[in-house]
């Protein structure tokens, strides 16, 4: 009889449990973390080894060069300037990364996917037509900038 008493307590605890539980990415630990390619730093986040944050220099937040048109003479008639964690260190664990793309005229950018990425698109001269599809497979849209 005394088991039976218990019981609502431990199911009430339960769900008294589960309405507190929440879920949500893990907060970064550090500010940044200037990726390098050196194993020798003790500290890897996000696939890349950290630069020690005391020898971090202006340098690793800065790039240059997204304002120089590149060539579309190719058969896509476009061309993807990437600005990644590859090019930008500091970028790294900051969940943002930004391209330019330069589109000759009635030029295709593939289709492509960026898991969990948002995309902001500007268009800074002419029109461009871009979709995207949903997980929503029934969801597809087609806006005009
Ligand atoms: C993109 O443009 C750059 C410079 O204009 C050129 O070196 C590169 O080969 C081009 N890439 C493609 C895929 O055409
Ligand atoms: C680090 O490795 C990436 C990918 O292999 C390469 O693109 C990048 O230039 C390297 N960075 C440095 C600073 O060596």
């Amino acid at each position: 009889m005394r088991s039976v008493t218990k019981y609502p307590v431990t199911v009430l605890l339960f769900a008294f449990a589960c309405s507190m539980a929440s879920a949500s990415d893990p907060s970064p630990l550090q500010d940044f973390c200037v990726a390098i390619n050196s194993s020798t730093s003790a500290v890897f986040v996000n696939g890349k080894f950290c630069k020690n944050p005391k020898v971090v220099t202006a340098d690793d937040f800065f790039f240059s060069g997204l304002q120089i048109p590149r060539n579309t003479a190719n058969q896509l008639g476009s061309n993807v300037t990437r600005v990644n964690v590859d090019l930008l260190p500091g970028l790294n664990t900051l969940g943002i990364s930004l391209a330019r793309i330069d589109f000759a005229p009635y030029g295709v950018n593939p289709p492509h996917f960026h898991p969990r990425g948002t995309e902001i698109t500007m268009v800074a001269e002419g029109t461009l037509y871009v979709g995207f599809v949903t997980s929503d497979t029934d969801t597809v849209s087609s806006p005009k900038f």
